[in-house]
């Protein structure tokens, strides 16, 4: 069932979402050559605090994963794009990151990532990432009242076939709301005209994540968490969530 917002709870989102905008802000000013993984999991943690916010990360459990996940942040490396986890690596200069963040303030959660390299960004990564980015700001741009799922997924798998870079169509965007995962699933590719009707009120995160090899394949490690290319190439993450309203599409996780 799809719950559409109030714009009261639009505004109330918009505090949650602006919550998970500080905590990417802090934890990339903290992201540097020699920093732990785990250490920006603490800044992350500090933001979450600070706010009186809540982790929708912290402990979850899903179907595919075999055991909770251990922070507030997913913080993936290089070939690995998504669900990467808080270890105790050390980031390199040249290292992409890929750092996705939750918060639950008063009852309403917000969920964005982020991509950026440490120290140097060579060339082929400022193209994904440039590439990546503008697919979330085309999935966005199609979340028009009155258009339809599908329009946002065919928008975002353009950019990557166009592009050359690998896609999948697991772990897309989602409702948000009361919690993280909630209808509608918003595949990273699809077609236009299809799917769910956009209203007035849907609250959705919008994710594209490609992989710079084209390969649509990944793997997923020994931890049942971090999601790597097979090929060993790097991948990249952006992610907001919005509020399909009647002038358009609004940005919530933004400070
Ligand atoms: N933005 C990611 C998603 O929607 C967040 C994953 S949270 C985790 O799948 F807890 F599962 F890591
Ligand atoms: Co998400």
């Amino acid at each position: 069932m799809v719950e559409l917002k109030t714009p009261g709870e639009i505004e109330a989102m918009a505090a949650a979402g602006a919550v998970v905008a500080r905590a990417l802000a802090a934890t990339r000013a903290a992201a540097a050559v020699g920093v732990r993984l785990g250490q920006l999991d603490e800044v992350a943690r500090g933001v979450l605090r600070e706010a009186g916010a809540s982790s929708p990360f912290l402990g979850y459990q899903p179907s595919f994963a075999g055991s909770p996940y251990p922070g507030v942040v997913c913080l993936s490396v290089n070939d690995a794009v998504l669900h990467g986890t808080p270890t105790r690596y050390r980031l390199r200069d040249g290292d992409l990151l890929s750092v996705d963040c939750g918060a639950t303030l008063d009852g309403w959660t917000g969920d964005a990532a982020i991509s950026f390299c440490i120290g140097t960004t060579g060339p082929a990564d400022a193209r994904l990432l440039e590439r990546t980015e503008a697919a979330l700001t085309a999935g966005i741009a199609a979340a028009q009242p009155g258009a339809r799922i599908g329009d946002i997924s065919a928008a975002i798998g353009a950019v990557a076939r166009d592009a050359g870079y690998g896609l999948s169509t697991d772990f897309g965007g989602h409702g948000v709301g009361h919690t993280m995962h909630e209808s509608p699933h918003i595949p990273n590719d699809g077609r236009p005209g299809r799917g769910m009707r956009l209203e007035a009120g849907l609250t959705v995160a919008i994710e594209p994540w490609f992989l710079a090899g084209g390969q649509d394949a990944y793997r997923v490690d020994d931890d049942g968490w971090t999601l790597r290319s097979t090929d060993g190439s790097r991948g990249a993450h952006f992610e907001h969530t919005i509020a399909v309203t009647d002038d358009g599409p609004r940005v919530l996780t933004v400070c």
